[in-house]
């Protein structure tokens, strides 16, 4: 697997990390009891860093790749070895 095929991937796995510490956030709020701790409350901020970056990454990608034919938005390099399943 190439680079940015493994940056694709582990986009995609981060994000359901991130998605998994704001679910926690709800339901630590949902039981009423104040404040969460705030291990909890700042849990989603590190996935997020790590999602930014690899998205921005993902997203220059198409602009940067040196075959033309690859310089499109709609097709970028990661897409070629990734399912989406
Ligand atoms: C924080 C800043 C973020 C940036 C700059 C960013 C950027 C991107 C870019 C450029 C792509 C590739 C789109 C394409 O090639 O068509 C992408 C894909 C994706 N992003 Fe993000 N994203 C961010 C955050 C998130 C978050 C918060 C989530 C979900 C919780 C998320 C979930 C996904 C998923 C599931 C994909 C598809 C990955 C795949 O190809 O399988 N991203 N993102």
């Amino acid at each position: 697997m190439n680079t940015s095929a493994w940056i694709r991937r582990s986009h995609r796995w981060i994000s359901i990390a991130f998605m998994l510490t704001v679910i926690a956030n709800f339901v630590a709020m949902a039981q009423g009891r104040g404040v969460p701790p705030p291990w909890i409350t700042y849990a989603p901020l590190l996935p997020l860093a790590l999602l930014m970056f690899s998205g921005l990454y993902l997203f220059a990608l198409p602009y940067l790749s040196p075959d033309r034919s690859l310089r499109s938005p709609q097709r970028s390099v990661g897409d070629q070895e990734a399912p989406l399943a």
